[in-house]
């Protein structure tokens, strides 16, 4: 298995480093007053971002992709909560146009804050964010958010629940009533169109807020553990339907945040793995099984097993080397 990273990437890459090194040294000798991040951070803060990691799989790390052409460049961000500890810590990561890019590491390093951050419910205290070239200021609209929760209206039927995607979506209200036919069609969802979310099992709640999500149509799909809560099956089912769903939207991004590093290599062209604290970027891998992909075929891949086996020793030797929060829910799926 070769590492994937080209050396013409790699130089853009650096040659984007020096460069962006060169024009925070420049603000700050313009403006003393601006404080160095570094100085504010515990010694611990300054690891750099992509640790290298030498695994029994032969599965190695890529280098950071760098992409001309990133929908989602987000560039030297830290992030510290008011009266927290710094939750992120210089991250640095692009997502490409289609790209479905997972984020697994333990709990409490800051993947959750990182797609707050770009959505733009969050703001960066250092670097920015920018989604297609501007830079995140407020909540941006066109970017779908599926939290870690269902977050359906529970006062609300099924499909009304989907109507709330379609409104902000900016839908004629004519076309309200075939566009929920499709969704519901689509997630398997017909008999419930008039059930409450108290009727329903988590597995269908996450369906209606997966309806949601692709009612509103969103260029940027940003999904935090939406299947987390489910039983292993029932995550494999949903995978399956999320691959589908995802190739007939025509492969908008996605960025996917999991604990579980099986359903990160099933789904994704990248997995990215974070360590703590505070939170930051230890290695990527680019997950190089063929598509269209069946979510039970490819778990029997051999390489689909060293994929999985090199995130595992990552996230392993974060923890004991002193990580964030316990390592058992972090890799084993069950947070
Ligand atoms: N609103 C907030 N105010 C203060 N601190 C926060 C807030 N949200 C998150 N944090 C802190 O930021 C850090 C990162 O939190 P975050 O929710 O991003 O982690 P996570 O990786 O998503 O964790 P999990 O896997 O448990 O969901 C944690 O230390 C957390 O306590
Ligand atoms: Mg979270």
């Amino acid at each position: 298995m070769q590492p994937v990273a080209a050396s013409p990437r790699r130089e853009t890459f650096l040659q984007y480093r020096v460069e962006r090194r060169s024009q925070r040294d420049r603000r700050l000798r313009r403006n003393p007053n601006v404080t160095d991040l570094s100085t504010l951070m515990s010694s611990d803060a300054h690891i750099d971002s992509r640790s290298s990691t030498h695994t029994a799989s032969g599965i190695e790390p890529v280098d950071r992709i760098f992409r001309e052409e990133a929908v989602v460049r987000i560039t030297d961000v830290s992030m510290r909560y008011s009266g927290s500890e710094w939750a992120l810590s210089n991250v640095d990561l692009d997502i490409a146009e289609g790209e479905f890019v997972s984020i697994v590491g333990p709990s409490g390093c800051g993947k959750s804050t990182l797609l707050k951050l770009i959505s733009g419910l969050e703001l960066p205290s250092a670097g920015h964010v920018a989604v297609r070239g501007r830079r995140v200021d407020r909540p941006l609209s066109g970017i779908g958010f599926m939290f870690q929760r269902d977050a359906l209206l529970p006062w609300a039927t099924v499909a009304e629940n989907i109507e709330v995607g379609l409104e902000c979506g900016g839908y004629p209200k004519s076309q309200f009533d075939s566009r929920i036919d499709e969704l519901l069609g689509l997630t398997g969802l017909q008999r419930f169109r008039n059930a409450f979310p108290r009727q329903l099992s988590g597995g269908m709640r996450q369906r209606v807020a997966l309806a949601r999500i692709l009612a509103y149509a969103p260029d940027i799909y940003l999904m935090d553990e939406p299947f987390g809560a489910l039983d292993a099956q029932t995550k494999v089912v949903m995978g399956q339907e999320l691959m589908t769903i995802w190739s007939r939207a025509a492969h908008k991004s996605v960025v996917f945040v999991t604990h579980d590093i099986e359903e990160a290599v099933s789904l994704s062209d990248r997995v990215v793995v974070m360590g703590g604290r505070p939170g930051r970027i230890r290695t990527e891998y680019r997950i190089d099984l063929e598509r269209p992909r069946d979510a039970r075929e490819v778990r029997r891949q051999p390489r689909f097993h060293r994929y999985v086996d090199a995130i595992w020793n990552d996230i392993m030797s974060e923890n004991l080397g002193g990580g964030a929060e316990p390592a058992a829910s972090a890799v084993m799926g069950t947070h």
